[in-house]
């Protein structure tokens, strides 16, 4: 054998065993893929999944636990959270130092712009073009033509978890816009 051929052959077995492992590695990816809705069933869903909601995340997108940030927060506080869909959303504190009900929306129904808590005027205030809105979310002062978004808030295993609020708006008594 010449050393010529030889060499030649070296990449020709790399190719061999490169394709030995491609074809085998697509069969074991088929299975797999054949395999995944048996598998998945019984996987449990993730923690939150019921009901399309979502544990609220921290800007670090760890889930927020109840007990450490109620220890952290003074009742009447509202505070900034991953929500549904990604919206930021408030994390309200009730007066009893508990986690309100609900979670509110951050999103102003004028243009978008995330819509600040302003802890010394009691209320939401918007910096875009103004709008107001009270310390439960209600539209007080437009442009908005809205208030502010509601969503479920409850704790689950000391989670924070929001869920879509579909029911009657309590601060209107009228059928939620946003859903
Ligand atoms: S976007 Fe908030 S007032 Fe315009």
């Amino acid at each position: 054998m010449s050393q010529a051929s030889a060499s030649a052959d070296v990449p020709s077995i790399g190719r061999r065993r490169f394709l030995n492992l491609v074809l085998g590695g697509s069969a074991a990816v088929t299975t797999l893929g054949a395999a995944y809705p048996f598998l998945a069933y019984f996987v449990p869903p993730s923690r939150g999944g019921a009901g399309g909601g979502v544990s609220a995340k921290d800007a670090l997108g760890k889930d927020i636990l109840a007990s450490a940030f109620l220890a952290s927060h003074q009742p009447g506080e509202r505070e900034l959270a991953q929500g549904l869909k990604g919206d930021p959303t408030y994390i309200v504190v009730t007066e009893n130092r508990e986690i309100a009900s609900y979670g509110l929306n951050a999103v102003c129904t004028h243009l978008g712009c995330v819509v600040p808590w302003n802890a010394a005027e009691n209320k939401f205030i918007c910096p875009c073009h103004g709008s107001q809105y009270n310390n439960e979310g209600k539209v007080v002062r437009g442009p908005a033509p809205l208030s502010l978004a509601l969503a479920h808030a409850t704790v689950e295993d000391d989670v924070v978890q929001f869920s879509p609020w579909t029911e009657t708006d309590f601060r209107t008594n009228e059928a939620p816009w946003w859903s």
